[in-house]
């Protein structure tokens, strides 16, 4: 990324949230269920599989907690109705981690007791041991409908992919911005890291959903399947909403399983910025936005 587009994209939060909300609209399918409904049936018509999150991070209250629950269990009821090929993803924060663990267990229990799968998602650094011996207490306990994700990034990585044999994990590189003393900065070692901890968990028997829109990564990901022999239901390849579109569809038609992230909810901003922050091309959207404001004419 360029200076300028790295400057831009330091000032996002910045932006009027009209303008964020505009340029984020391609990654999120709306802000309502119906709304994630209709996208995840289009996605199931191009082959593609679909994992929804309802957006709703930042909460305060331990209601809060329980209505993005509720909207969970909406969404499950929605995806049994309409006979929809996916599952759902969950931040535990959103669940009530950081309020009360046994909080956020209850209503990821009540999430997971319905049956369908549930991939836990991977927060900050901070989140990550908590979210791990949840995972874990609760698989122990025998709930095998549910997943969990490790972050390239994240110098521990490697290793907590050893101690998860034979579990259904999420690999991605890492969306958040951590300390040099437990996370790689520098693009080639999280690259190495993604593919040692792709390898260690192969080792070990897990499902593997490969999420990453990394060319490289995906290509030397096909490569270790073809060594190791995968048939295409042994793993999935994961992308988000509105991301590298015709690479997805080459997945799909190379035989792939694709399963698409699509968040929806009337909280998606903080979800907006992310993703906006990793899109090389938001700086000149921005410029040209604000340009356009300032020069109505033009
Ligand atoms: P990289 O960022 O190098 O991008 C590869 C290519 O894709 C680049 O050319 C880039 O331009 C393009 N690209 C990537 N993002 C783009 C965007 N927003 N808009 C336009 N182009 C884009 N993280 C996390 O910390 N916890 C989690 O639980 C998850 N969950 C998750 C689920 C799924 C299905 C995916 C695909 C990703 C996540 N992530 C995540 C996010 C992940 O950690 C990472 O930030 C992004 O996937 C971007 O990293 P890539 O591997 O795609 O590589």
């Amino acid at each position: 990324m360029s200076l300028l587009n790295s400057a831009i994209v330091r000032v996002l939060p910045a932006i009027p949230r009209g303008v964020v909300r505009q340029l984020a609209a391609p990654y999120i399918a709306g802000s309502t269920l119906a709304d994630a409904r209709a996208e995840v049936a289009r996605l199931n018509a191009a082959g593609k599989l679909a994992t929804i999150d309802v957006l709703g991070e930042e909460i305060s209250s331990p209601e809060e907690a329980q209505a993005i629950t509720r909207a969970y269990l909406e969404v499950l009821d929605a995806i049994d109705e309409d006979g929809l090929d996916a599952n759902v993803s969950v931040k535990l924060t959103g669940l009530g981690l950081n309020l009360d663990p046994g909080l956020a267990r209850d209503n990821l229990e009540a999430i997971a007791t319905r049956g369908t799968f549930v991939r836990i998602d991977m927060e900050d650094s901070s989140t990550t041991d908590a979210t791990l011996a949840l995972y874990r207490e609760l698989r122990d306990a025998g709930r095998t409908n549910l997943g969990v994700v490790l972050q390239a990034a994240l110098r521990r990585t490697e290793a907590d992919a050893r101690a998860l044999a034979g579990a259904n994990v999420r690999l991605c590189k890492g969306i958040y911005v951590e300390p040099a003393e437990i996370a790689f900065r520098n693009f080639e070692e999280i690259q190495a890291s993604y593919l040692r901890t792709l390898a260690a968990l192969w080792d070990g028997g897990c499902y593997v959903g490969i999420a990453t829109h990394d060319e490289q990564l995906i290509h030397q990901a096909e490569l270790q399947l073809i060594e190791r022999e995968l048939k295409p239901e042994e793993y999935e390849f994961q992308m988000l909403l509105g991301v590298r579109g015709a690479l997805g569809d080459r997945l799909v038609a190379e035989g792939h399983r694709l399963r698409i992230y699509v968040p929806f909810g009337q909280q998606w901003y903080e979800y907006s910025l992310r993703r906006l922050q990793e899109n090389p091309k938001v700086a000149g959207y921005v410029a040209r936005d604000t340009l356009g404001r300032i020069l109505p004419g033009r």
